[in-house]
């Protein structure tokens, strides 16, 4: 063979062996699909239904991985062949997913929970303990100048530091009581180490007791506050929510930046350890007001790789499965930010440590992971061979 021949042969030959690469993989994966068009399901066996939903409920596939466009497309199908929805029963092996992705509708009224508009739940919030402290409900921005002075008095526990979330200035107190813990978030974006100029604060409150009696599941209240434009003061407001889709194990490790812009202030407590040894709970919380549970994979041991789940398992702390945005979908940049940001997750129990450069890695791989399983749960109860 001549060289010229050959120059010829081996550009062409790995053209065809990269055209095969990408169809290979396109046909794998079925590429970019696009989650609204309906399926032809007139003449469906029920394993082509299987093969059918298996495909649709890999989220991660899909251009917008938003639940509630998988239940639409799939309800639109099942719509489109209804004799063969009947002849088939489809109805029962539908139903997961049909439940789990109608419940975070985009046309939903209420920012705070999948299952009521905000107003409503607002009025279930025990109002006692949604109340804020004289001292700071009579103060502009909620917080008095002398605020270090009335944090000591009343026993509070405080950091006011730079915060990885979106580099913000925070001020976090903690309120402590005998039926429920208040939880008090003043931030702003950019470095401002005065918090008595903040414009906005979360709420959080812990309930540990009714009536007199310890709760098995502690429940939890959010509110966003917002500071009055004639007086400053803060009053309610619902312009944010989704807090629970962070919070599904109640309040947080605070963590401040490695190298902050100033330095990190205490009050009542020695260290960051200290006050979160106060903010963290060991325990489930009651998250009924929040989701319907039974149409939720509340056990999905998302990131068996990495150990996750010998904490994160559904009972001794909720299932990261349970670590959603609004939309339902998984609440990836959290997870990151454990991961890769703060550095505090995974826990390692005996285990040599990660490296740097496995974080992002570690973070990838769960996402996979969840998506996986999510799919896995979603189509357990299989449509099954045809009668
Ligand atoms: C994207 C995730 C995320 C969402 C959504 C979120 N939070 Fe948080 N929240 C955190 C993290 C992380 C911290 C710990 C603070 C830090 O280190 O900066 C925190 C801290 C807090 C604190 C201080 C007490 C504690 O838990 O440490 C309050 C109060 C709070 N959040 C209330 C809310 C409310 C109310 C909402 C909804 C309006 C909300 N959060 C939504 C992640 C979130
Ligand atoms: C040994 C037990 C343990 C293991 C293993 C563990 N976690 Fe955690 N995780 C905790 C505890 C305790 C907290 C609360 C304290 C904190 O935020 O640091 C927590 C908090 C979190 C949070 C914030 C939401 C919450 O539950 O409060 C996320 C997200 C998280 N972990 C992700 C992970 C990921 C991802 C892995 C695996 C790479 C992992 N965790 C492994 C115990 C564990």
């Amino acid at each position: 063979m001549n060289a010229n021949v050959f120059a010829k042969i081996v550009p062409a030959t790995c053209l065809i062996v990269v055209v095969t690469l990408v169809l290979a993989i396109l046909l794998k994966d079925g590429g970019t699909q696009s989650l609204t068009s309906t399926a032809s399901c007139e003449n469906w066996s029920r394993a082509d239904w299987d093969a059918y939903l298996a495909r649709i409920s890999r989220l991660d596939r899909f251009l917008y991985q938003v639940p509630e466009q998988m239940a639409m497309a799939v309800e639109a199908t099942m719509q489109s062949c209804p004799a063969n929805v009947q002849k088939n029963q489809i109805v029962a092996c539908t139903e997961r997913i049909l439940a789990y992705g109608k419940q975070f509708t985009a046309s939903r009224v209420g920012l705070f929970s999948t299952l009521m508009p905000d107003d409503q739940y607002l009025a279930l919030q025990p109002p006692e303990a949604m109340k804020l402290p004289a001292e700071l409900q009579s103060a502009a921005h909620g917080l008095p100048k002398n605020w270090r002075a009335v944090a000591n008095k009343n026993g509070w526990k405080y950091a006011l530091f730079c915060s990885n979330t979106n580099i913000e200035s925070r001020l976090v107190m903690f309120l402590p009581g005998q039926s429920y813990d208040r939880m008090l978030l003043y931030f702003c974006d950019g470095v401002n180490p005065d918090p008595t100029t903040y414009p906005l604060m979360q709420m959080d409150v812990v309930v540990k007791k009714e009536n007199g009696v310890k709760l098995k599941k502690p429940k939890q209240y959010f509110r966003t506050l917002a500071f009055g434009e004639d007086d400053l003061r803060p009053t309610s407001q619902s312009s944010t929510g989704g807090c629970v889709g962070c919070h599904v194990n109640g309040p947080r490790a605070i963590e401040p930046r490695k190298r902050p812009a100033f330095p990190t202030e205490l009050g009542g407590v020695e260290n960051i350890d200290q006050l979160n040894s106060l903010l963290v709970h060991d325990e489930i919380f009651d998250l009924n007001l929040y989701y319907d549970l039974k149409t939720m994979p509340t056990h999905l041991q998302v990131g068996r790789t990495w150990g996750c789940n010998q904490c994160h398992d559904g009972d001794r702390r909720r299932s990261l499965a349970l670590s959603l945005n609004l939309g339902g979908s998984f609440n990836k940049e959290d997870i990151y930010n454990k991961i890769v940001v703060d550095q505090t997750m995974p826990i390692e129990e005996g285990r040599p440590s990660v490296t740097p450069e496995m974080r992002p890695l570690i973070a990838a791989d769960i996402e996979k992971d969840y998506y996986e399983q999510l799919s896995a749960w979603l189509i357990e109860h299989k449509c099954g061979p045809s009668p």
